[in-house]
């Protein structure tokens, strides 16, 4: 039974410089795309009810409201109990978008903000100003939303600590619930890429501006629950604790991953051998005993509460603490043990290191 599901819309207006997702701006594929992807849900959705469904992208707000709307009528839902997120650009929010949103059963909002200086948003290709995201999340709060996320990126060019400051000041002072944070990537494919820009910090850098923000943001009211993740009480994204929690979930759409508790697959990521077929897979893999192990550590280790000792052991057949004597005891100042003893986490130097800290758990 799968009850959670990610639906990928690979379409933007324009290319942000820093991007690399797999994202489209050519909109004549946007018909054949969708026929396509309601092709994919008929053919594996098992009509179970869904408690969370992210539609992602992209952009998935430059798509009119019905095509959307059409595919999350596809889905049944719990209806005391569901979380249904769209990703939203600022410069899309008008009247008759939000009006239109209003007549869908979305209930949750992340909007890629970045920054709210409008130097920096100008330099890393984003289509809106800083008062446009200000004002469109009020547009929102007027509509009645409340469950509003925010996504940020630190590290960008030309962004100080006092910009990034300023931003979290004002982004705690909207009515919004929950924020990520990201250290800005610099991956293939994306303008920057090619196109190194000269002024950019190092990850030591990075990290004053994070220890920054999870100091701020916790005393604000914004508790860190994952490494990036930031959310007033009872806002987690329940989406994304199912991935960390190593549910199964639904992927649909071209690039999307999905998992069904031993198969691993993410579909076709060249839009049009998608859309020519949506059933063919690009990659698939049934996950062994180790990788779900190493899996369940990692993604554990991502929350803030850590790696559940009691449900680990039982799961995998182990004795956390004696398996990984070795690693605990190298790694002490990063990974703590919680009052009870029930969990281990990583302290905020570990999450710092946690790629390095964690590629220690791995097996093969
Ligand atoms: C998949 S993107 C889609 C969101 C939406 N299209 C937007 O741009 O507003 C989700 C988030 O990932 C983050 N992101 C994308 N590329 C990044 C990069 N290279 N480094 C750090 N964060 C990145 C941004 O904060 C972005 O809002
Ligand atoms: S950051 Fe968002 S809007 Fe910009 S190119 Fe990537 S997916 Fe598109």
């Amino acid at each position: 039974m799968i009850n959670n599901t990610y639906i990928h819309i690979p379409f933007c207006h324009s290319k942000c410089k820093y991007c690399s997702f797999i994202s489209y701006c050519n909109y004549k594929y946007v018909d054949d795309y969708f026929k396509s992807l309601t092709k994919e849900i008929q053919h594996y959705y098992k009509s179970e009810s869904q408690k969370t469904l992210y539609i992602g992208g992209g952009t998935p707000s430059s798509i009119s409201i019905t095509k959307i709307n059409e595919i999350i009528d596809m889905f049944k839902f719990d209806e005391n109990d569901c979380e249904i997120t769209i990703e939203i650009n600022p410069n899309d929010i008008n009247e008759k978008y939000l009006s239109e949103l209003k007549s869908t059963k979305i209930n949750r909002i992340s909007i890629g903000v970045q920054s709210f200086n409008n130097d920096i948003l100008k330099i890393i290709g984003r289509k809106h100003t800083g008062f446009e995201a200000i004002n469109a999340i009020k547009k929102l709060n007027e509509a009645g939303y409340k469950n509003i996320s925010l996504d940020f990126i630190y590290g960008l060019p030309n962004q100080t600590l006092e910009n990034f400051k300023n931003d979290l000041k004002l982004a705690i002072n909207l009515d919004i619930s929950h924020i990520s944070l990201y250290g800005l990537k610099i991956d293939k494919g994306c303008y920057f890429y090619k196109h190194k820009p000269q002024n950019l910090i190092s990850e030591d850098e990075q990290s004053v501006y994070y220890n920054y923000a999870c100091s701020f943001l916790n005393k604000n009211g914004f508790k860190q629950y994952e490494i990036s993740n930031f959310a007033k009480d009872g806002y987690f994204s329940k989406h994304n604790i199912n991935y960390w929690h190593c549910g199964s979930y639904y992927g649909f759409g071209t690039a999307s991953c999905g998992y069904n508790g031993n198969i691993r697959y993410q579909n076709n990521t060249n839009l049009k051998k998608y859309i020519e077929n949506p059933f063919e897979k690009e990659t698939e893999e049934v996950l062994t005993y180790n990788d779900k192990l190493y899996e369940a550590i990692i993604l554990g280790f991502r929350m803030a509460c850590g790696v559940n000792v009691k449900k680990i052991n039982s799961q995998f057949n182990i004795d956390f603490e004696k398996k990984y004597k070795k690693q605990l005891e190298e790694y002490k100042s990063y990974i703590k043990k919680n009052k009870n003893g029930n969990y281990y986490y990583l302290t905020r130097k570990g999450f710092l290191l946690s790629n390095c800290i964690l590629s220690e758990f791995c097996d093969d």
